[in-house]
């Protein structure tokens, strides 16, 4: 890590990626001890969450320790200073998780705590889901080289997350996202409009909801905008025939996905939401 904290894959340079990934594989084969033992984990939700928070409180238990579910509303993170209560988190806890509405709010914790902040999403990044998608790449193609990935859609936390994890392993990323709806950080990814640019040739199809959390006002609009953005079997025929689909969970059946492909043999979409269980356990192992 550069500094103590996870909050975007901008915190690690390339050959810790590399390294989470491989002993990410490693854990996955069962090969890890109680080596947390008496630690504890604080999640903090400000948001809903199945995988995250499944998924971390259990790599915690596998590992010896011990994961805390606190609700934000339900601590006085809602009326005192922010950074004050994550430093009191740190003075209980050996690392926090935090899932919260903006990245300010992430980097007020990162601050106010002297122990290890991951983000566990947040409006701008979801590195622990770009984790488990580089991790999910690899196994199934055995290598990023010459990989061609295309996104389908918003350009959502997990398209910036992903994006930053592709240019890192030198993946070309094309993405095909319609015109106002650009990403919010500066990516390495080509933007095209016509979504069959980006599942041509593709080796990776990967797209996110059209409606994440925090723009259910915009519910119907961003339907209507994303329709021909779908990832649907006839733009999957376009891709390589070996071509893998990734989403990050949870779907809209039948908006950003159909359920034939969601449920196709191409689909790894099970295996990447198994894999953050391995790829988080990683990050707590070099985190502590
Ligand atoms: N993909 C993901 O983060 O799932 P949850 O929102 O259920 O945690």
């Amino acid at each position: 890590m550069k500094g103590k904290d996870f909050l975007t894959l901008l915190d690690i340079d390339q050959n810790k990626l590399m390294e989470l990934l491989k002993l990410s594989l490693m854990l996955k084969e069962n090969l890890y001890s109680d080596c947390l033992k008496k630690k504890t984990l604080a999640m903090l939700f400000a948001k809903t969450s199945t995988r995250t928070r499944v998924s971390f409180e259990t790599a915690m238990t596998h590992l010896g320790g011990h994961a805390l579910d606190l609700k934000w509303e339900e601590t006085n993170f809602v009326k005192g200073n922010i950074k004050d209560e994550a430093r009191v988190l740190g003075l209980y806890c050996d690392i926090v998780m935090v899932r919260v509405f903006n990245h300010n709010q992430t980097l007020k914790i990162a601050e106010g705590c002297e122990k290890p902040v991951i983000n566990g999403m947040d409006d701008l990044y979801h590195p622990c889901q770009a984790l488990a998608d580089l991790l999910t790449i690899l196994e199934v193609k055995k290598s990023f080289k010459g990989i061609k990935l295309g996104w389908i859609g918003d350009a959502t936390n997990v398209f910036n997350s992903l994006m930053l994890g592709a240019k890192m392993v030198g993946m070309e990323t094309v993405a095909a996202i319609p015109e106002g709806y650009e990403p919010r950080i500066k990516t390495n990814a080509t933007i095209v409009r016509d979504p069959k640019k980006a599942a041509r040739e593709a080796d990776v199809l990967v797209t996110d909801t059209w409606v994440s959390l925090g723009f259910e006002k915009e519910k119907e609009e961003r339907i209507k905008v994303f329709k021909p953005y779908q990832l649907n079997s006839k733009l999957l025929s376009i891709a390589k025939k070996d071509c893998i689909v990734l989403h990050c969970l949870p779907a809209q059946r039948g908006y950003e996905i159909t359920s034939d492909v969601l449920d196709s043999p191409q689909s790894v979409i099970f295996q990447e939401a198994e894999n953050r269980l391995h790829t988080e356990k990683a990050l707590l192992l070099d985190l502590i």
